[in-house]
């Protein structure tokens, strides 16, 4: 997709959790249609301002199987107006996965990761080093990408979007119920102010 083009979007509003969408298993994408062209720019759009390195269409309240990334990208400090500092974004390498299929997956790789629908955690999660993905693009041609590291992680962790599952249900158990513990504390902190 054109850059130019994804700077016209729209930024979308991100749902957070424990929303109901993101526990929903997505449907596919049938129609390659202009709707969908529409929905990945404004995902794109909205990603970048995050900002944040992928977003799935769950995360905007649309169940549907498609996700984009960005490992790529980095803001740049500049001088605005009244010498404000402002970011711009460069090295931007936008990818779009529809129906996304992990077919193989190998090795094991820890990365602390972060997701925009749950601002301000982060947790190491373990997952397979390199994979193969099988998906489609905007035409409805498939492709297949081999991906490792950070790449391999930020597909699984999309891809687990489209299934209902947010990063923190891959933690231990321990983990886990230190995690709730930390959100009902917060919740009871938020109803108190
Ligand atoms: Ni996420």
């Amino acid at each position: 997709m054109d850059l130019k083009h994804i700077d016209d979007g729209t930024v979308l509003k991100i749902f957070t959790y424990p929303s109901q969408v993101l526990k929903r298993v997505a449907t596919p994408v049938e129609n390659f249609d202009e709707e969908l062209k529409e929905l990945a720019r404004n995902m794109l759009k909205t990603m970048y301002e995050a900002p944040g390195i992928g977003l799935a269409a769950p995360q905007v309240g649309i169940s549907k199987r498609i996700f984009v990334m960005d490992i790529d990208f980095n803001r740049k400090e500049k001088t605005g107006i009244d010498a404000k500092i402002e970011y711009e974004l460069v090295d931007r390498n936008p990818k779009i996965l529809i129906n996304p299929v992990i077919k193989k997956k190998k090795g094991q790789f820890k990365y602390e990761e972060g997701c925009l629908s749950l601002p301000g955690i982060y947790e190491e999660v373990a997952r397979a080093q390199k994979i193969t993905v099988e998906y489609q693009d905007l035409g409805g041609d498939k492709h297949e990408l081999q991906a490792e590291d950070l790449l391999a992680v930020c597909i699984q962790h999309e891809s687990d979007h489209l299934d209902g599952v947010v990063f923190i249900e891959r933690l231990s158990m321990l983990k886990k119920n230190l995690f709730h513990k930390k959100l009902i504390k917060r919740k009871k902190l938020y109803e108190q102010a």
